[in-house]
């Protein structure tokens, strides 16, 4: 499949004129049949797209973009388990971990979809296992801690998962996560943890990462050195260590039973995962019913991308925006804010899977894109951001697109009890909600800061521009399926990007160099000269500071 160059198609050169002239004006953009025109639904998500900067002639630009990149061609190809991810010639079909048990797909000849829940099957027997009890450590305790050793996609995702579903955890049961090579993360989580209760998932799709197998062995060290002595080493660590991985032949290396292994497959992508066995930490924290709600909802999400016209298509509408913003209004990055506590590792999961995705700078085809791809991703909680970097979206000189998100129902309904009465705390967030993307939208006018009484030295600093581009998601609560649509929705918008652009984005071969140079140049930290002397001056010289002071 060669890759379309989308700036030679019409679409790309009538969005640059339309770019050339466009003038948002939000204030009068914003009436009720652009606001209802707007709205759209996908599964349970109420999604506002009426405050993003767009006329009705960009958005016909950029649907017609889809059209002639055929970004609805590519979307079947993945669905139909084509090997779109090229360089690494491979299908990618991590929809097909969410499909449900009665269908089929069948890709290089084999049902992917009986692989998927023959293995799912096996995750929900062992999760069950854990949660009454049954399955115990070599002493016969009950499992109380489950700590998953994993990395990027083989972390993000269930842990951002386990602290957004945190209504729906099992009391007494514990998920720590270790991920950072950084010693002090498995320090800090094995501190007051007791090996007799405590139960290691080593999830690596590779089961070759550097990080993972390192905590791996650290953890399997403190558990043997822990244990009451006289428990079985062996036994020990078949008890306490279950594994993750596409590899099975290095997991029973590393003396895990296979047995306590569960698989998937080199056509699921590390950080498109967490839906896989790579979730299995949180199937033990909620439990196989919620589990499959969550997969539920992302396969609702997936069908309303499968199936929805292009006008009322969420992802790609989301999508095309993305692209809008980055080639046509030269926006370099792209916030994510969720008016959700429990949502506070979504940004960092959404890093991930958009920036590993769509950093690319070359096409599938191999040639060099000679437009911007990728945008940074970047978020945290509201409120706790407007207090922190609002400032600069709502007056700096950059233009920051943003997504709000939010939930009718709240998670903890706490009341405020004031000498003027109560408040529903709740709708307090939601006040800020809705306030945020409202002053960012419309602004203020400098005659109304002057109406409001404020000196006429002031009037400047107080001036709200306006136009500051947003998307309102909202959903009657945070349940496992709204998540896992959510979850669903930026993938598939990071599809549409990436299929606009013509990049490969299942690929990852950035993250490469940097191991190699690591391994490489480890000697050189411990002592050994010549390495050393193979550096580049600048990593000489640190290397002699970091000797001169690692104090031993
Ligand atoms: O180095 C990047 C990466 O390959 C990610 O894509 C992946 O999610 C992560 O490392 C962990 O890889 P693994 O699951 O194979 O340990």
């Amino acid at each position: 499949m060669s890759a379309a160059d989308p700036t030679t198609t019409e679409a790309w050169a009538r969005l640059d004129a339309l770019a050339t002239s466009y003038e948002p004006d939000l204030r009068t953009t914003l009436t009720p049949e652009w606001v209802d025109r707007h709205t759209l639904t996908a599964a349970d998500l109420h999604v506002d797209l009426s405050k993003n900067l767009v006329d009705g002639d960009v958005e016909a630009a950029l649907l017609a973009l889809a059209e002639q990149v055929d970004v609805a061609g590519r979307r079947d190809a993945m669905l139909a388990g084509e090997h779109i991810n090229v360089t690494e010639d491979r299908a990618v079909l991590h929809t097909a971990l969410r499909m449900p048990a009665d269908a089929t797909l069948v890709v290089d000849g084999q049902d992917v979809v009986a692989d998927v829940h023959e293995v799912l099957d096996r995750v929900y027997a062992f999760a069950e296992r854990v949660r009454s009890g049954e399955w115990t450590g070599v002493t016969g305790k009950r499992i109380e801690t489950v700590v998953n050793i994993g990395i990027g996609g083989s972390d993000l995702g269930p842990v951002m998962a386990y602290e957004a579903l945190e209504p729906y955890r099992q009391d007494g049961l514990e998920c720590r996560f270790i991920s950072n090579i950084d010693p002090t993360d498995a320090g800090q989580t094995l501190s007051g943890l007791d090996p007799e209760t405590t139960l290691f998932i080593v999830s690596s799709k590779t089961f070759g990462t550097l990080e993972t197998l390192t905590n791996a062995r650290l953890c399997r060290a403190w558990l043997l050195e822990h244990l009451p002595s006289g428990a079985d080493r062996d036994a020990a660590v078949a008890q306490h260590f279950v594994a993750v991985s596409t590899a099975l032949d290095k997991v029973a290396d590393f003396g895990i039973d296979p047995d306590n292994a569960f698989g998937f497959w080199d056509w699921v992508g590390g950080r498109y995962s967490m839906d896989s066995a790579i979730g299995l930490s949180l199937v033990v924290a909620v439990g196989p019913e919620r589990f499959a709600e969550l997969l539920a909802g992302f396969h609702a999400m997936d069908e309303h991308f499968r199936t929805a016209p292009p006008e009322s298509n969420v992802p790609l509408r989301m999508g095309l925006l993305n692209v809008w913003y980055t080639n046509f209004l030269d926006a370099h990055t792209h916030a994510v804010l969720p008016y959700a506590q429990l949502l506070h590792r979504f940004p960092a999961y959404l890093q991930q899977l958009t920036m590993e995705s769509n950093g690319k700078g070359v096409r599938w085809d191999g040639e060099a894109v000679g437009y911007d791809t990728g945008e940074v991703f970047w978020g945290e909680p509201g409120t706790n951001g407007q207090h922190a970097f609002y400032q600069l979206i709502h007056q700096g000189t950059r233009l920051v697109p943003a997504d709000f998100i939010a939930f009718a129902r709240p998670a903890y309904d706490l009341t405020d009890r004031t000498d003027d009465g109560e408040v529903d705390v709740h709708e307090l967030l939601l006040a800020n909600f809705l306030a945020q993307t409202r002053a960012l939208a419309l602004g203020r006018t400098a005659d109304e800061v002057r109406a409001e009484g404020v000196a006429d030295e002031l009037v400047p600093a107080r001036t709200f521009p306006g136009n500051r581009p947003t998307t309102s998601i909202m959903a009657p609560a945070l349940t496992p399926s709204v998540l896992g649509q959510l979850i669903a929705l930026y993938e598939h918008i990071t599809f549409v990007q990436g299929a606009v652009w013509g990049i490969d984005s299942f690929d990852q071969w950035g993250v490469e160099l940097g191991k190699q140079l690591a391994q490489e140049l480890r000697p050189a930290i411990s002592g050994d000269a010549s390495v050393a002397a193979e550096q580049d001056p600048s990593t000489q010289s640190l290397i002699r500071y970091y000797q001169e002071n690692r104090g031993r």
